[in-house]
């Protein structure tokens, strides 16, 4: 039998004792908040509600440097958004392996929709029973993964944008609301949880219309298919008539698949959106932010799914299939295995494969 450890070293590891794991005390009546991924949105979102004091968020994140750096030096929010000096907040953070399990009223999913399965898997562990996990990656098929997975799981958006600057700093972009869409089973249960996280900070709002949801949101997000395709900024978009064309004809084939399929879309909401903040000023986009950080983007899955939708319903989505092809040329270009095969006809110096 090896030496005992102390009794210290296993709260030294996680930083705080077990029963704190949840980043509320055993009197505190405060919402325990699960925030899964310690990425741009991750981080935001976290020191959001850990400043407003309402809530008790953890950060759940797979990455050690990640837990580190928020456990030890909490997270500064460098406030673009809103030209504020730096927020610093303090949120606990834990390892995902170390997570405790059925401790969370809410848990948010904030990773990328590859890895949405290993997320929903996760946060079954950490919900509690009467809890409610709300997905809300980009894209249509994270939503209905958590809604088939758990009965606990719900349909969700964010409007908030940031840019990850590095463990515990992150680029507040773009301010905005949390919206979610329970099922109906489950609304008045997630209305009542969710409803306690509004706040000026992190606007939350429940509404009915799940698909009316998704699909607006689509039609904004598709701005990161065009950033990334560029190869810059969502800001760029505005300084170029033929960018901004582009993201006009993209966000048109949404908008028909979106009626195709008899989704109630609010145009008015949409034109006053776009209006009002066609493209936010700061805002990189998350294509264009996982390409530059050499990350994988989730244009598969974004855009794939809305041409898929267009294919079953027989509405054509070229502008749409182009951006996604853009961003995935640019993903096979810079990884440094080729895209596809060596054959014996590539010239010595590569120069006639597609990557070169
Ligand atoms: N960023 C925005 O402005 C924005 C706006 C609206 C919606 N969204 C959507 O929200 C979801 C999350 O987006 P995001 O921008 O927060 O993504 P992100 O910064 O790439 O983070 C996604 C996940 O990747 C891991 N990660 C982050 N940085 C990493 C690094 N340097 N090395 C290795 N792993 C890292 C984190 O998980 P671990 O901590 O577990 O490693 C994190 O949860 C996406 O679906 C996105 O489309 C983003």
């Amino acid at each position: 039998m090896g030496p005992r450890r102390p009794r210290g070293r296993r709260r030294d590891l996680r930083g705080r004792a077990a029963g704190t794991l949840t980043g509320a005390g055993p009197a505190d009546t405060r919402l325990r908040v699960a925030v899964v991924g310690a990425g741009a949105l991750g981080q935001l979102v976290g020191a959001l509600l850990a400043h407003d004091g309402r809530a008790a968020p953890t950060i759940v994140s797979r990455r050690p440097e990640a837990v580190e750096a928020i456990r030890y030096r909490g997270i500064e929010v460098r406030r673009l958004a809103t030209g504020d000096p730096p927020l610093h907040a303090r949120p606990a953070v834990v390892a995902a392996a170390d997570a405790p399990s059925a401790a969370f009223d809410v848990v948010l999913l904030l990773n990328k929709s590859y890895d949405t399965g290993w997320a929903i898997g996760l946060a079954r562990t950490l919900a509690a029973a009467d809890g409610v996990v709300v997905a809300l990656q980009n894209g249509l098929s994270s939503a209905e993964r958590v809604e088939r997975a758990d009965p606990r799981g719900v349909a969700g958006v964010i409007y908030q944008g940031a840019e990850y600057v590095g463990p515990g700093v992150v680029d507040h972009t773009v301010a905005g609301a949390l919206v979610a869409a329970p099922p109906p089973a489950r609304a008045a249960r997630a209305a009542a949880l969710l409803g306690r996280l509004d706040s000026p900070a992190l606007p939350v709002r429940v509404v009915a219309d799940r698909d009316a949801m998704l699909w607006e949101k689509a039609v904004g997000a598709v701005s990161n298919a065009v950033s990334g395709a560029l190869f810059l900024p969502v800001r760029a978009i505005t300084r170029s008539a033929s960018a901004w064309e582009v993201l006009e004809r993209a966000r048109a084939e949404v908008l028909a698949v979106a009626a195709a399929r008899g989704v109630r879309v609010d145009l008015e909401v949409l034109r006053s959106r776009f209006a009002g903040r066609p493209v936010a000023r700061d805002n990189p986009g998350s294509t264009y932010q996982s390409l530059r950080s050499g990350r994988g983007t989730e244009i598969g899955d974004f855009i794939g799914e809305i041409e898929a939708c267009g294919a079953e319903r027989g509405v054509p989505t070229p502008v749409l299939a182009t951006l996604r092809l853009l961003v995935r040329a640019r993903e096979e270009l810079s990884a440094s295995v080729p895209a596809h095969p060596v054959t014996s006809e590539d010239a010595p110096d590569g120069s006639n494969r597609p990557n070169a």
